[in-house]
Order: C-alpha cells, then structure tokens, then sequence
C-alpha cells in the first residue's frame, strides 16, 4: 500500500527518526501517454498528472516535507505568499498537523477553487492589494522577524520533496525522457526536477533530459532576462514578475542542454482545450504550458520527431472553473423540460 513520500522516499530525503511521519498519501501520481496529441506532433508524448495529488497540484510534495520538517524543528506557525496553489497545500497539511497557518495571496488573481481551499483548511487568509512578488517580499521579512516558518519554494525543503516527481518519472518509464517540459512561475518546480534527474542518474545510470521551462508571456522575467513589474497572464498560478529560484532554473536549463521560453495566453488556452478534447485530461492554465510549449518548439523544428517528451501538469484543471466555462466553445444547450424538443435538439447524436 502506497504510504505517502516521506515514507516511500525515506532514503533519498533529509529526515530522521525524529521527523514526524505527516502525509496525505501524496505523491505516486499516474504518468499518462497522451496517443492523439503524440500523433499530431510525431513525439512520444506523456502527461504526469500532479493534479491527482491530494489538494491537486504537486505543492504537496514539497509541503508534507516543509511541514514535517517544520515540526521537527518545533513551529506553530507556517507562512506563505501564493498564486493558491502553495497556500492551498500549506493549509491542508497545517490542518492535518495542527499548526496554525497564514497565506498572503494577490487579491482577486486566484483561481477560485484554490481560494475555497484554503478556506474550508481553515488558514488565516491575507489578499494583498498588490501581486504575488510583493506578497512574497512581504512574508519573506516577517519570517525573518517572526517565529513563523516559511513553506514557501525558498525553503529548501519544498525543492528536496518536489524532486520525487522526477524520481517517479523515471521509474514509470524505466528510463528518463529526452525532454522535460514543465510550467515556470517561482522557478521552483523547474529546479527540483532537475535536482531529482540528476540524483536518480547518480544511482542509476538513466541518462537526463533536456529540461524544457515555460513561462507565459505577460510574466517572461527569465526569457526576457529582466523583472516583469507588472506580470500579467490568465494563467495565474504563474503570473510571477521576478521569480525566486530564478538563477538556478536558469542553471537547470543550460546544464541539461534545455531552455527556458515563453507561450501566450493564447497558445496557453490552446493547448488546455486540445489536452480536455482530445485527451480526456483536464488540466489547469498554467500546466498547460507545458503542452503549448511543446506545441511550438516541435513546429519550430528543435524537439525532434520521435522525442519522449513528459509534460509536468502541475495542477488540477477543476482548480480554475471559471477559467474553464469562460474559455471553452461548449455551452449548455438550455432546454424545456420536453422529450419531443429534447429528441428534437439531439438527432445529430441518433442519427
Ligand atoms: N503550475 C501551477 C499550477 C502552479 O501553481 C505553479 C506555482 C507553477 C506551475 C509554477 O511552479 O513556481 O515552482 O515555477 N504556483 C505557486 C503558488 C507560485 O503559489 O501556488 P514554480
């Protein structure tokens, strides 16, 4: 029976006998190939669906270990600034935990389903009149001053449990990817795989891939090698003008023979509608582009045909409905309540 990533991955984390053993049974997440989307690009495509973690996005797995560590070191108290999926998770495992927790998100700019989270986990809940960067700066200082743990990706424990994603990667493909395309917003993700590839293929042998980060235009700090005052994407998770870990997924990008690039909004919407229609994967904006990333760099011809390319879908597309009802070309038909207008509106399907 699956135990969780603390226990599973005992050996490969910085935990003792005295680290508590916290989990929401997150982690071992399905690695997904996605036929129709491979045909049409002529790779080898997957989808690692983070979104199947417990509060659905693949913050889990550094939090149990932050939270865990928190603990252990004596804390009542976690912090965090976030887009909603960080603070979503921080809540969950401070509930399960019993310690009290603070989250500081921009206001109005995240996604709904986060923002019931973290409601119902019961945090103390903080919009800022400002964005994630500010939000961050914010807490940042006051976990300095305070005695208050910072779970969020400047932790290092928050890297060291993301790395388990790669771990799991390789070990459902039995090798790793030529390619590792994931979403960048704090930077964090990007630099915990590539930890977790390189730590594997010390023990191992896999080879690496080539890590493939992508940011959304209106929030490109990295790409355009500049701070992004005021980020602007529909993809919130990642509207991040000046990313933390900003130096070392640059460093994960050069040492694995990748990139870093960016994709619009609209190659974002593009692709989060091609992974529902013709994958049956509901993703959120964000994880997505991963997808449309993949999209572009195959027609510009640098991610060659017959590539395996994994994509990271960091977070559940249910997270985001209004994004969802707002963006798709499907509406409800509204209807009486009449059979003969119901069979009437239908034939196309019977006929
Ligand atoms: N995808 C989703 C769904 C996210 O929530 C985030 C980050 C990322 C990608 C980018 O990952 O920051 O490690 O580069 N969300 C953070 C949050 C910032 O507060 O939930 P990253």
């Amino acid at each position: 029976m699956w135990q969780g990533l603390l226990h599973h991955y005992a050996e490969f984390l910085p935990i003792s006998e005295k680290t508590p053993k916290l989990t929401l049974l997150e982690g071992n997440t399905p690695l997904l190939p996605i036929p129709t989307i491979s045909k049409e690009l002529g790779i080898e495509a997957y989808v690692k669906i983070e979104g199947a973690n417990p509060t659905g996005s693949f913050k889990d797995r550094g939090m149990v270990l932050a939270m865990a560590k928190a603990i252990e070191e004596g804390s009542k108290a976690v912090i965090c600034a976030s887009t909603g999926n960080t603070s979503a998770s921080a809540a969950a495992f401070a509930a399960r935990a019993g310690l009290r927790c603070i989250v500081v998100i921009p206001d109005g700019k995240i996604a709904e389903g986060k923002l019931a989270q973290a409601v119902m986990y019961g945090a103390e809940i903080f919009a800022i009149k400002g964005n994630f960067d500010q939000a961050l700066t914010m807490v940042r200082k006051i976990a300095e001053e305070e005695q208050v743990t910072l779970v969020n990706s400047v932790n290092p424990y928050r890297i060291e449990g993301q790395k388990t994603g790669a771990f799991e990667v390789c070990e459902s493909l039995g090798e790793a990817p030529d390619f590792l395309s994931i979403p960048v917003g704090n930077a964090g993700n990007i630099t915990a795989y590539w930890r977790g590839f390189k730590e594997y293929h010390e023990r191992n042998h896999t080879q690496l891939p080539q890590m493939i980060g992508f940011e959304a235009s209106g929030s490109a700090a990295i790409v355009r090698n500049e701070v992004v005052e005021n980020p602007e994407t529909l993809a919130t998770a990642i509207r991040i003008g000046n990313p933390a870990s900003w130096g070392k997924a640059v460093d994960a990008a050069k040492e694995s023979k990748g990139f870093i690039d960016e994709v619009t909004d609209d190659e974002i919407i593009e692709a989060y509608q091609l992974l529902a229609q013709k994958e049956g994967v509901f993703a959120e904006p964000a994880s997505c582009a991963s997808i449309a990333g993949t999209i572009k760099k195959v027609k510009a011809g640098i991610i060659p045909s017959g590539s395996k390319v994994v994509h990271v879908l960091t977070g559940n597309g249910l997270k985001d409905p209004a994004t969802a009802i707002q963006t798709s070309p499907v509406k409800p038909t509204v209807i009486e309540n009449n059979i003969e207008q119901f069979a009437e509106a239908i034939t196309g399907v019977r006929s």
